[in-house]
């Protein structure tokens, strides 16, 4: 008979678990046969001591089947994008609906946001009708007729996620390759999809500050998804600054849909990001294919308006405006007043704290702090300048969008202080594409 505790001391004691080992824990867990105590002095064993490679593998897939996996009966390749996370990161919202074009299927189950980085789930909120929560069968019938679909996470996906997720949450034991990928690669399992292009973002904004550390997770995340029967590759894409000048839900589907529309051409790293990512993830279900010719096609369809096209079906299907297209300028919530915040010198942007801008957003409404926190999706920053801008002194550095006149002098302070200017001529332009892991 297998105890509990003796898989903690395996774990303490550097001992590698079997594979039965590993089901078994899993299963006891979600049979709610496991103290938290236990829980937890599990999960700091395999923080302290890590996971072998074949104790990953199982792990995600005992993970994986602790609840639903889907299955998807499709006349195509099923695709989908996973990102680490960042701020004013609105790749999926146009690379859904671009690989949708392309001909796969894309059935993306997404999250809220938590801290400082932002979630698509909250961003696709601020859409009036567009209902997250779906059940499985208008889920499939929706990818299956749309192409795509973002909806959110239902409990019977990877139930033991939610159990480990939330004691990692208070056992310091979040921040671990190994139990990152654990929980990664087993949600995209369930979610029954066979392709994967994972976004490791690394820089200011992101959760990992420098590229060694972010390597590490692309690979380990790359090689368990592939060891489970889903071709998996990354990039890992610089998140220094805001990937868009927008941040904020509405603010940043806003923005979303002027670029598709062609009204907006500022919004360089969002589309040099989504179409690398969108390029690397064809490429690797039709690999005869050139990368050329793949660019021709992705810049053809998002030219011609056909990816807005998808976009709008995609927000149609699941209960937003049947002519979001023409009227989301009318129908995203707005705040009362838009406010400048200025520049208090001459100089170049030489750095922006992406990550304590996403911080702002939080505090003043627009993220969360705890899961349960209700938001403002309204609130945000529109025209946020670029790292080696010049700016002059009064400039404004971005629009603040907020629900009163006045705001106090130390929000003001707090955004200024996010922006660093100096005299100096500006360094070397930021490549939002930094290196491939696959
Ligand atoms: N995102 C997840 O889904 N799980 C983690 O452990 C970390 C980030």
């Amino acid at each position: 008979m297998m105890l509990i505790q003796d898989l903690i001391r395996k774990k303490r004691d550097k001992k590698r678990l079997t594979s039965d080992e590993i089901k078994w824990f899993v299963q006891e867990l979600c049979k709610n046969e496991v103290e938290p105590a236990q829980t937890g002095a599990f999960l700091m064993a395999a923080w302290i001591n890590g996971l072998s490679e074949l104790e990953k593998i199982n792990f995600t897939n005992a993970m994986k089947n602790s609840g639903t996996v889907l299955k998807w009966k499709l006349n195509g390749p099923i695709v989908d994008k996973h990102s680490t996370g960042g701020v004013g990161d609105t790749v999926s919202l146009i690379l859904a609906p671009l690989m949708a074009s392309l001909g796969c299927f894309v059935p993306m189950i997404s999250g809220k946001g938590l801290g400082h980085t932002g979630g698509t789930l909250d961003k696709l909120s601020s859409i009036p009708g567009y209902k997250v929560e779906q059940s499985e069968t208008s889920f499939q019938k929706i990818v299956s007729r749309v192409g795509c679909a973002i909806v959110g996470q239902t409990s019977k996906l990877v139930p033991a996620d939610k159990i480990l997720y939330a004691i990692r949450d208070v056992t310091s034991t979040v921040d671990s390759v190994d139990l990152i990928t654990a929980s990664i690669i087993s949600k995209k399992l369930a979610s029954g999809i066979n392709n994967l292009i994972l976004d490791v973002k690394v820089g200011r904004g992101a959760l990992m500050t420098n590229v060694t550390r972010a390597k590490k997770l692309a690979k380990s995340l790359v090689s368990v998804a592939n060891a489970s029967n889903c071709k998996t590759r990354a990039l890992i894409t610089n998140m220094d600054d805001p990937l868009s000048s927008a941040i904020g839900n509405a603010l940043e589907v806003e923005t979303v849909v002027d670029v598709l529309l062609g009204k907006n051409k500022n919004e360089k790293a969002l589309l040099d990001t989504t179409i690398a990512l969108s390029i690397e993830l064809y490429s690797m279900v039709y690999p005869a294919k050139s990368k050329t010719e793949i660019q021709k096609k992705v810049h053809s369809l998002l030219d011609s308006g056909h990816v807005a096209e998808r976009f709008e079906n995609m927000v149609s299907a699941l209960g937003g405006p049947k002519d979001f297209l023409s009227t989301y300028k009318k129908v995203l919530p707005k705040t009362k007043y838009v406010i400048p915040i200025r520049a208090k010198k001459d100089g170049y942007i030489t750095q922006i704290d992406t990550k304590a801008l996403g911080n702002i957003l939080l505090k003043i409404g627009g993220g969360r702090q705890k899961a349960s926190d209700n938001l403002n999706l309204s609130v945000g920053f529109t025209k946020v300048v670029k790292s080696n801008k010049r700016v002059d002194a009064n400039e404004a550095l971005l629009m603040l969008h907020y629900p009163d006149k006045c705001l106090s002098s130390s929000l003001e302070e707090e955004i200024n202080n996010c922006f660093t200017i100096s005299g100096r001529d500006p360094a070397q332009p930021i490549n939002p594409i930094l290196q491939k892991i696959d």
